[in-house]
């Protein structure tokens, strides 16, 4: 079967469409990938035209062999339903996770996006969170989620809280909240480890004055969460808009009613974050005290990470190990009663799949380690192939 008749390769190009057409995607802004199953790779593979390997600038053993329909660099959104084989293509990661290839598409010379690693890792880091069942990681630029960038404290928990506030759903949608890490250069490997070290604990993760990045189980899911997302920091602008406090919004109580209802488990770093909706010039004041009380440099390594608090009260945490040579172990889940402690409905958190782990034998820069959640916790490790070289 040719690429461009199956589903998977249609509702990618019916995704890529649709937010160009919601305004997410200016000139070549965004990326999206899709994990194909192996039984789609059969269908098309005797279409392939395969070119020679590239080296990935870190591992992905977890991803070994495994084929992607992904955009192509400096491609726009506008174009792909239009040319797809020269907007899209696919490629094959080799059976070590260290070299990919293109197999399809890329007319013309065309080479994957510039986020390829990041999009690489946080598949392996989503693929381990869900068990296997995340296949989509979708970058776009709404310019709701940008502009809110500029006005909220860079802490991750006011921001989920002020989002959900505004749209009944946000909630369900996303409710391990969103991540939000510091600016990083688009395409760096500093924006794709940032990235990975949130995607451990959700599937959204804003890209603070550039735009949103978030994974999926399906093509729906991610698109939905872009759009849920958008569409609730565009009702928060435009209510900040006119200049006045909010007189109502959703309370405390109406989250965790909500909450059981659904069995979401919204955590209670999120649920109990004030959310900023005060007068303008409140607002002003209160982003100042946020900045102001945020712990110095040396115990926060970035502006805009969460903090050891904030760590603390998250299912499950992880670190980098230093620049040695020791194996990594696979981290124990947090035990049933420090879950509890920290979520409405609680939920149990899956171990993490016995996926095949590499020693990490890198120079990877040192990432201070999470503080330790409880004293009955494990020693916190990092569980997924990172390594740089
Ligand atoms: P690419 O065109 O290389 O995908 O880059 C677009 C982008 O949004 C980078 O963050
Ligand atoms: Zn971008």
């Amino acid at each position: 079967m040719k690429v461009l008749d199956t589903d998977f390769a249609r509702d990618f190009i019916r995704m890529c469409n649709d937010g160009w057409s919601f305004g997410w995607h200016e000139a070549n802004g965004g990326n999206a990938s899709y994990r194909m199953r192996q039984a789609e790779v059969n269908e098309v593979k005797s279409g392939f035209r395969i070119r020679s390997w590239e080296r990935i600038d870190t591992e992905v053993p977890t991803l070994a062999g495994e084929c992607f329909l992904i955009t192509a660099s400096g491609s726009h959104f506008r174009n792909i339903a239009h040319d797809p084989k020269r907007t899209l293509g696919i490629i094959e990661v080799d059976r070590t996770g260290t070299a990919w290839r293109p197999c399809w598409g890329f007319k013309d010379g065309g080479r994957p996006t510039s986020e390829l690693v990041a999009h690489l890792i946080n598949h392996e880091v989503r693929k381990a969170a869900t068990k296997g069942a995340s296949r989509v990681i979708y970058h776009a630029h709404p310019a709701n989620i940008a502009a809110m960038t500029c006005v909220m404290p860079a802490d991750p928990a006011v921001f989920t809280r002020t989002l959900w506030a505004q749209l009944a759903e946000c909630a369900m949608v996303i409710p391990h909240g969103v991540e939000l890490i510091p600016w990083e250069v688009p395409g760096s490997l500093g924006l794709a480890i940032e990235s990975a070290k949130a995607m451990e604990h959700t599937n959204a993760v804003i890209w603070p004055h550039h735009g949103l990045f978030v994974s999926g189980d399906t093509l729906d899911e991610a698109f939905g969460i872009m759009q849920t997302v958008d569409k609730a920091a565009e009702i928060y602008l435009k209510a900040r808009a006119c200049g006045t406090a909010n007189t109502s919004s959703i309370s405390n109580d109406d989250l965790s009613a909500f909450s059981r209802e659904y069995d979401l488990g919204l955590s209670r770093r999120n649920l109990h974050a004030e959310p900023l909706l005060d007068l303008p010039v409140r607002v002003i004041e209160r982003v100042e005290r946020v900045q102001e009380t945020a712990p110095a440099e040396t115990s926060k390594p970035q502006a805009g990470a969460p903090s050891s608090e904030v760590l603390a009260s998250m299912p499950w945490t992880f670190s980098f190990p230093a620049a040695s040579a020791q194996p990594v172990e696979l981290a124990e889940a947090m035990p049933a009663s420090a879950q509890s402690a920290d979520t409405v409905v609680a939920q149990p958190v899956q171990p993490m799949e016995a996926a095949p782990m590499q020693p990490v034998q890198s120079a990877r820069p040192a990432v201070q380690p999470a503080t330790q959640p409880t004293a009955q916790s494990a020693e916190p490790v990092y569980r997924f192939g990172m390594r740089l070289r």
